[in-house]
C-alpha cells in the first residue's frame, strides 16, 4: 500500500482538503475536497463553535473518502511570528540555540514561555572567518493557537501529524525547495488576510500578513451599492476587476482596496531586496480564493511591473487526464492543503 499523506487547511471561509499517495518518489493525487466553514469557526473560542468546525471536518473527510486519520495542519501566517534574523555571526549548534532564544525575545510580543520556538537555518558560512555569518528563519507559534488547533483536531478524531505555517505549506506547493526557481513573491489571498511571501533559491526570506483581504473586498462592494453581503460576493466574482464592464463601477469599488493590497507587496519586494543577499524577485504567484477574481492578475502586473502568475499547486502533481480542468479551475484555493500534504517529514 503507497503511504497516503493528508493536508487540513482550515479557513475562515472554506475548509480544504487534499490526500495524496506517493509511488516512486512521485505525488498522486487521491482525493479532494471544500467545505464552507461554520461561522463564526476559528473567530470563535468556545467549544460549541469548535464542535461545529470539527463536524465540517469530519463531514469534508466523509464526502471526500478520506479515512486517513493522521492530517497536516496549518496555522495562520497573522497568529504567528515569522522573522528571518540575518545578523548573526558564524555560531555552532549550541551557541545558535541561544542567540535565536535572545534574538526572538525582542520580535515577540509575549513571554518565550508562551511561544513554540522553531527555527531553519537559511545560510550558514563554513568557518569562523571575520566576515561569516548565519541566517536562520525563526517562527514562534503561540501555545495557545497550537493548543486550540489540536482541540478542533480532537474533536474530529483526528491527529496532527504535523503542524506548519500556511506560508511554509504554499511556499511547498507553488515553488517547491527548488534553487534555481526565480526569485518569487507569493501573495495569498484568503478571506480574512493577505500574506506575503519572499521566497529565493526554495527559502522564504520574508514573511508578511495584512488583515484586507478577500472580506474587505466583499463590503467594500456592499457599502457602495447598498447591496446584501451575498450579492456584493457575486459582483466581486462576476465583474472584479474589469474595468470595461457596469461602466467601471464594481471595478471602481474594488480598486482602492485592491491597491492596498499591491501597495503592502511593493513594500515586501522592496524590504526583500535592500539586503544584498538575494536575487530581485522576477514573478508574483497569486494564491488562495481571491486569485480567481475576474482581471486580477493583469490589474496587479501593470502595477508591480512583473510576471504575474495564478497559483497552480496541482503542477508537480500526477493527476487524471480527466479531472486536469476541474482542478484548473479551483487551483489556487488548494496551495496550503496541498502544501501540507506534500510534507514528507513528521
Ligand atoms: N472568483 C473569485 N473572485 C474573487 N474572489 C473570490 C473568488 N472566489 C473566491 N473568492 C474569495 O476568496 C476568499 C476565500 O478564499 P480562501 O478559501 O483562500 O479563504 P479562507 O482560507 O477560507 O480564509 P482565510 O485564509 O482568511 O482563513 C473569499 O473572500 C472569496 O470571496
Ligand atoms: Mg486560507
Amino acid at each position: 500500500m503507497p503511504k497516503i499523506t493528508v493536508g487540513l487547511d482550515i479557513g475562515y471561509s472554506s475548509i480544504k482538503v487534499v490526500s495524496l499517495s506517493k509511488e516512486k518518489e512521485q505525488f498522486k493525487l487521491v482525493s479532494l475536497g471544500s467545505i464552507p466553514s461554520p461561522q463564526p469557526g476559528l473567530f470563535s473560542d468556545t467549544d460549541a463553535d469548535l464542535e461545529a468546525l470539527a463536524t465540517s471536518i469530519n463531514k469534508l473527510f466523509s464526502a471526500s473518502k478520506i479515512d486517513t486519520k493522521e492530517v497536516v495542519v496549518a496555522l495562520p501566517e497573522s497568529r504567528v511570528f515569522t522573522r528571518v534574523i540575518d545578523d548573526l555571526p558564524y555560531l555552532t549548534d549550541n551557541e545558535l540555540t541561544s542567540a535565536i532564544r535572545y534574538a526572538a525575545e525582542e520580535f515577540i510580543p509575549m513571554s518565550l514561555a508562551e511561544v513554540n520556538l522553531n527555527w531553519q537555518v537559511l545560510f550558514r558560512s563554513q568557518a569562523k572567518t571575520t566576515n561569516a555569518k548565519t541566517v536562520v528563519l525563526v517562527i514562534a507559534s503561540p501555545k495557545r493557537i497550537v493548543a486550540k488547533y489540536i482541540k478542533i483536531l480532537q474533536m474530529a478524531n483526528l491527529r496532527p501529524r504535523a503542524l506548519e505555517t500556511e506560508t511554509i505549506a504554499a511556499t511547498r506547493s507553488l515553488v517547491g525547495n527548488n534553487p534555481f526557481s526565480p526569485g518569487t513573491l507569493i501573495m495569498q489571498m484568503g478571506a480574512t488576510t493577505t500574506d506575503f511571501t519572499a521566497v529565493s533559491k526554495g527559502l522564504i526570506w520574508l514573511t508578511r500578513s495584512i488583515s484586507t483581504g478577500g472580506m474587505t473586498l466583499t463590503r467594500s462592494l456592499a457599502q457602495h451599492f447598498n447591496f446584501e453581503v451575498s450579492q456584493a460576493e457575486q459582483y466581486k466574482k462576476i465583474y472584479g476587476l474589469m474595468e470595461d464592464q457596469l461602466g467601471g463601477k464594481v471595478f471602481e469599488a474594488l480598486k482602492p482596496i485592491v491597491d492596498i493590497i499591491a501597495g503592502e507587496g511593493k513594500r515586501v519586494i522592496q524590504a526583500f531586496e535592500t539586503k544584498s543577499l538575494h536575487d530581485p524577485i522576477k514573478r508574483v504567484v497569486l494564491s488562495g480564493g481571491g486569485a480567481k477574481m475576474p482581471g486580477l492578475v493583469i490589474y496587479l502586473a501593470n502595477i508591480l511591473g512583473l510576471e504575474v502568475q495564478e497559483a497552480d499547486p496541482w503542477f508537480p502533481i500526477i493527476k487524471d487526464q480527466g479531472s486536469i480542468a476541474r482542478l484548473a479551475q479551483e487551483a489556487p484555493s488548494y496551495s496550503i492543503a496541498v502544501g501540507l500534504a506534500l510534507r514528507e517529514e513528521d
